[in-house]
């Protein structure tokens, strides 16, 4: 475990340290644009795979087990915002989590592949609750 947080925090000093070193600009990224990523590309999201019950019902025990640490209402007030999904394209989600942003960590080291799908999957299903 403390292994991984020392993993997870150089990643987000190495992500800060490229934030600072974009150009002007780069790091407004517009919730939903998805004309800029600072790390790994999505893969293809395609609303079929999305609608998957299988990846949504892992994604529902992924967001239990980590993000509400800091997102919803359970977590600590004004950690992380409140997210609006209706607002975000799969490829925002799936960015987000993958390569993290700011005080959102990374999660591609900690989650496979499938499983980030999974996530996006949920985040964007009528299933999410915030
Ligand atoms: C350590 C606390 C923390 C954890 C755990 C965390 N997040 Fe976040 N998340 C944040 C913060 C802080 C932001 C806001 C980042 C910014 O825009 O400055 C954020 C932003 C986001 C965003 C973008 C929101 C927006 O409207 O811009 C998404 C999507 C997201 N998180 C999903 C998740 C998911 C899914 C998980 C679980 C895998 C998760 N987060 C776990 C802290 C966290």
């Amino acid at each position: 475990m403390a292994a991984r947080s020392h993993a997870v925090l150089a990643l987000l000093l190495f992500l800060g340290a490229t934030v600072l070193s974009a150009p002007p600009g780069s790091a407004q990224q517009a919730a939903g644009d998805n004309s800029k990523f600072f790390d790994d590309p999505p893969p293809p999201l395609p609303k079929e795979l999305l609608a998957d019950a299988k990846l949504i019902a892992r994604g529902d025990e992924i967001w239990k087990e980590q993000c509400t640490h800091c997102h919803g209402s359970k977590a600590y007030p004004g950690k992380a915002p409140k997210l609006t999904p209706r607002r975000y394209t799969p490829q925002f989600v799936w960015d987000r989590v993958h390569n993290g942003f700011r005080g959102m960590p990374p999660w591609k080291e900690v989650y496979s592949e499938e499983d980030i799908i999974a996530i996006v999957a949920y985040v964007l299903s009528d299933d999410f609750w915030p």
